[in-house]
């Protein structure tokens, strides 16, 4: 894909580098857990239409956060095509269908942009993408509008890095279905304690925040580093343009060293901190949930974060450099509790880890840099030198032994499917940090 691509047409620009310049996740679980052929974000179908459906009167609709009213009709529920044909929502007896919206899907495939809107749509799929089941509950819209408001907190305080921008999750609906209500699929489904499942839906604006005066362009961070796949061939594409990380920095005047660190790496891992020590959120930081804003001129403007119902909460922190919360439940509220059998340490440093040796280094960072030393031979260790140097500062102002001496990963293996429990493996000196 040619960068200048992103300035001809950024919006369909945009979407080809969601779609079709991904690898997919280093698990190689991303392509075998997907959507219907139709749906998939490698499919060769350009669009595809979400139904805008209406249950009956047994099921309330409740809204989270600001005006919902923005992006769907009142009283109404989106949900992805592949719900409506399975065995979730029974034939029309239990709902009846407005209208539809036109959407392409990005990259986690649930998560789909609205064609000529200036939104996404994040959608309830209950069978396996990547390695879950991907419900949306109450809990779940909950935590994504918190996490929001806690960021643009941060964010509109200016106490964090102007390289620091993100999609904001600011409302979301949830259907109160009761169990009667729905296929024969339901019995293996999470139910409230009023015998509900709540399923839900989340908003995501396009445009980033803090919101820029003049356009920026946005690149998912996966698409730097990626084959270019080809839908009508069902693989690779025949001819690779090279590396959009490549091409950028052919835009800039800088060494490939000063690229890397200044323009990318210290504002990127300058971004993970700042909502750590700001605002008290743990971001799930991989290569798709980050994006990189450019201008038109091709400089690198800043690091765009997206996906804050996977983002997690850490109390201790939140405590420790004072910031107020509200926390509607537990959903990925990170806090001290007992080691688990057989765990090495307690969850709360095994998170820390993972999230950021294993999501931001060992899906981003690393297959990043990878292909750069491909194209653009540098020296590695004079590299990731700086970067420990770097993050030494930001580690200082975390409780002390935030981090575990050594970091963890694990296997590529879909643990709830295979009905396995989770182990992590543990690896001596960590590389960014
Ligand atoms: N390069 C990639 N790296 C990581 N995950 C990827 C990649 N490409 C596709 N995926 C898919 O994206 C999803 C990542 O999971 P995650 O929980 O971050 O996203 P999500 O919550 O489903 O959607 P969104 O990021 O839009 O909020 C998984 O379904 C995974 O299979
Ligand atoms: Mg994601």
């Amino acid at each position: 894909m040619d960068l200048e691509e992103f300035v001809v047409n950024p919006r369909a620009a945009y979407l080809k580098a969601e779609r079709y310049l991904n690898s997919g996740s280093p698990s190689g679980l991303s392509q075998r857990y997907t959507t219907s052929e139709r749906t998939q974000p490698r499919s060769s179908t350009p669009s595809f239409e979400l139904s805008i459906i209406r249950f009956g009167d047994d099921v309330a609709l409740e809204d989270v956060g600001d005006r919902c009213d923005r992006y769907i009709t009142d009283g109404c529920m989106l949900v992805h095509p592949d719900m409506l044909q399975s065995t979730y929502l029974p034939e029309r007896s239990v709902y009846s269908i407005e209208g539809t919206v036109a959407v392409a899907p990005t990259a986690s495939g649930r998560t789909v942009l609205v064609l000529g809107a200036d939104y996404f749509v994040k959608l309830a799929y209950l069978e396996y993408l990547g390695r879950l089941v991907r419900h949306i509950n109450r809990e779940m819209v909950l935590s994504a509008c918190e996490v929001t408001k806690q960021l643009v907190l941060a964010l509109e305080s200016k106490r964090v890095t102007p390289a620091f921008g993100i999609l904001k999750e600011s409302s979301g609906r949830i259907a109160h279905i009761p169990k009667g209500g729905l296929g024969s699929s339901i019995a293996s489904l999470p139910m409230n304690a009023n015998s509900c499942y709540e399923w839900g839906v989340l908003f995501r604006e396009f445009r980033p925040f803090p919101y820029a005066n003049d356009r920026e362009l946005l690149i998912p961070f996966f698409a730097l580093f990626s084959e270019e796949f080809d839908p009508r061939i069902g693989g690779a594409a025949a001819v690779q343009d090279t590396p959009l990380i490549i091409q950028l920095f052919e835009k800039q005047n800088k060494s490939i060293v000063e690229f890397l660190l200044e323009n990318i790496l210290f504002p990127l891992f300058n971004t993970y901190f700042d909502a750590l020590l700001s605002a008290g959120i743990e971001l799930e930081a991989h290569a798709q949930n980050m994006l990189l804003a450019i201008d038109t001129r091709f400089a690198v403007r800043r690091i765009v974060c997206r996906d804050f119902e996977s983002a997690g909460r850490d109390i201790p922190v939140m405590e420790h450099v004072g910031i107020p919360y509200s926390l509607h439940g537990d959903y990925k509220c990170n806090t001290i509790r007992p080691r688990e059998p057989g765990h090495k340490y307690e969850k709360y440093y095994i998170t820390h880890s993972f999230m950021f040796d294993f999501k931001l280094g060992e899906y981003l960072v690393t297959p990043l840099l990878d292909v750069v030393n491909r194209y653009c031979p540098f020296d590695g260790a004079a590299l990731t030198k700086k970067l420990k140097e770097f993050n030494r500062q930001f580690i200082d102002r975390l409780p002390a032994g935030f981090f575990p001496p050594d970091w963890c990963s694990y296997e590529n293996v879909n643990w709830d499917r295979d009905r396995r429990p989770r182990e992590y493996i543990w690896h001596d000196n960590p590389r960014y940090r």
